[in-house]
Parts: structure tokens; sequence; C-alpha cells
């Protein structure tokens, strides 16, 4: 049986790593393991321009432990008033590599995001210009459409028109959760991939609510039925260029998650890469880990592959109950159990 596998540094292609305080916790333990990460702009208030990012970048590399050399891609947050002077802008900015499309009202921190599609075709077209990818939440929003079909909704009704509209647009369809994303991906042109969290391979939503209702598996997209885990997990494990690696993990205190009206998100940059290599082992797919984590993702952003190398090593260790965050505590996915990877050694 395999001990010990070395890979090519990962890269995170979808991460919340917060602001002020946060960036403490959440950016050493991304660090630790990842070279590059995209970093989400949902803060409050959103990050709209390309000096805001590039101020947000320098508050994550002043958070990095010393000698690392973690590089933080950033992103702006896409809203109806974003215009097509920002995106150009953006595009020859040299830490902005992606758009953020939160559909108004589908998430945490989207109350800015776009209200209709059509009042951010110039900023689009814009985009597709420049070749800088939209990164999508592809969920609709409205009230009478079931949570669990949104994402469904949300390909038929808003991405399919827009990619006839701009056939050239490089789009990543972000956190994925049903079978119908990973199909329609897999179908589509070449410009159009998809990232995927480890929560969304390892559980369904039996697992969120059979027995109990369990907060720390509540995210957006929420996670969906048994026969859509196993397809997004043939996806991950496929070898498919267009399937990458991407966490969503995305930190709230405890308090805000155990609560009558919980936040959504999971965290899980501590452990990222032990999670989805027992994901990969249990699909019997480890030889795959190293592309999806490693390759994919850099080279749909036209971006060199890292250089150096980890090591992962079958080793059983205790996720803890929590981490300290803020002034509080942040619970973590799988917390309190055993993984049986380990990241042990950078070479
Ligand atoms: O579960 C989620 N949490 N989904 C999102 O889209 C946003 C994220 C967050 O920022 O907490
Ligand atoms: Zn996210």
């Amino acid at each position: 049986m395999l001990q010990e596998i070395t890979i090519t540094r990962p890269d995170d292609w979808h991460l919340h790593v917060r602001d002020g305080e946060a960036l403490n916790t959440t950016v050493p333990h991304t660090a630790a393991t990842f070279g590059r990460a995209i970093i989400m702009p949902n803060l409050k208030p959103p990050v709209t321009t390309a000096s805001e990012a590039a101020a947000y970048r320098q508050r994550i590399i002043d958070a990095r432990p010393t000698g690392s050399n973690f590089d933080p891609l950033m992103t702006l947050y896409l809203t109806d008033r974003l215009s097509s002077e920002e995106i150009q802008k953006a595009a020859a900015h040299p830490d902005i590599y992606a758009v953020k499309y939160y559909p108004a009202g589908a998430t945490t921190n989207s109350d800015s995001g776009v209200t209709a599609i059509e009042n951010v075709y110039p900023a689009l077209e814009a985009m597709s210009d420049a070749g800088l990818p939209l990164l999508l939440h592809g969920e609709v929003t409205d009230n009478h459409v079931d949570i669990f079909d949104r994402e469904k909704r949300f390909i038929d009704t808003i991405l399919s028109p827009l990619l006839e509209r701009f056939p050239d647009l490089r789009v990543v369809l972000e956190h994925i959760t049903t079978a119908d994303a990973a199909q329609f991906v897999a179908q589509a042109s070449s410009n159009i991939a998809a990232t995927l969290t480890p929560q969304h391979l390892m559980y369904n939503r039996n697992d969120m609510l059979v027995g109990g209702v369990r907060p720390h598996l509540y995210c957006l997209p929420i996670l969906k039925r048994n026969i859509h885990q196993t397809a997004l997990l043939e996806a991950a494990t496929s070898g498919n260029p267009k399937f990458f690696l991407g966490t969503d993990s995305a930190p709230h205190a405890q308090h805000t998650k155990e609560t009558s009206c919980g936040c959504a998100g999971c965290y899980s940059a501590f452990a990222a890469m032990s999670l989805y290599a027992e994901i990969f082992e249990q699909a019997d797919a480890l030889d795959k880990l190293e592309a999806f984590s490693a390759f994919y993702g850099a080279d749909f952003y036209g971006l060199p592959r890292n250089r150096d190398k980890i090591v992962l090593r079958k080793e059983a260790w205790q996720v803890p109950d929590a981490y300290s965050y803020l002034d509080t505590d942040l619970v973590p996915l799988c917390a309190g159990q055993t993984l049986n990877w380990k990241v042990v050694d950078y070479v």
C-alpha cells in the first residue's frame, strides 16, 4: 500500500481568507501547503477596484509566516456598476487574475452582487476581449426556486445563454455541486472549467441532515443528494483538465454557525490536501491527485506550474475541535476526527 507520495506543490483556485485579524489564522494555514490561491473578494465592503485588490494583497502577504513564498492571486467583485474601464485596468494589473460574479443575495457578503446579468454585459465584453476569467457562483436566487435546484437553474437560464453571447469568455463554474454541472462543464468548450471542494466530494445532504442538523457542513451551494456526490467524484478523479482544486475554505466564527440562522461555509484550509488525498485514495485515484491539485488550474489560468514539491505521508492525525479565530473559535471541517494523510515535508 502507498505510504508516501511526492507531488508538485498544489494551488487553491478558490479561497476565502477574510481580512484584518482573521488573516493571522487563515493565511498561515493555506500558505503551509499551497503555492498560490485565488482570493475571493467578498469582503465588507467588497473588493471592486484594482487598487483595493492590490492593498488587500499586501495585507495577506503581511500575514504570511516568515520565509513563505505563498502568492495570493487577487480577484475583483463584479457589481452592476463595474465599468469596462475598471476591467481593462484589472486585466492589465499584475496582481489581478479574475473577476467574481455573485448573484445579489446568493451567499455570504453578496448584497453588492449582480442583480441582472444584462447589467454586466459591458464588463463581460471587456473581460472576454482581455481574456480575464469570470468566476461564477452559479446559483439563481429567485425565491420560488428550491435551494436544491438553484445550480441547475442557473446553468439553464443564465450560463448557457451567457456562453452563447460570449463564446470566448473564460469561465470557471465554482464549487460545483451537481451531476448537471459536471456534465455541462465536461461538454462545454475548452474555455469553461470548474472547481471542486472537499466537502462536496466527501458528503451529501444526508450527512448534513440525517440524525440531526450539522451546521458545519452547511455551505453554499448546499450539499446535494448522493448521486450528485458520486458524479462530482467521478469528475474530480477523471483526469479531465477542466476539473481542478478549489477548496472554498470559508471561515465563520463558531457562534455564527451554531445558531438559529447559521452562516454558510466550511473551513478546510488547515488540512485541504489531507482531505483531497483521502478522497482520491478512497476512489482508487491517488495517481490523479497531482494533476487535479497542481497542474490543471495553473494551465487554465495560463500560469506556470509550481516547481517545488510537497510530500504527503499516510499518517493518522487528529483534527482539533477548534482553531482560535479572532477572539473566538473556528470549528474546522472534520473537527475532532482522524485524518489519514499528512503533509510532512517540502522539497
Ligand atoms: O458557503 C459559502 N461560504 N459559499 C459561498 O459562496 C461564500 C462562502 C463565504 O464567504 O462564507
Ligand atoms: Zn467561495
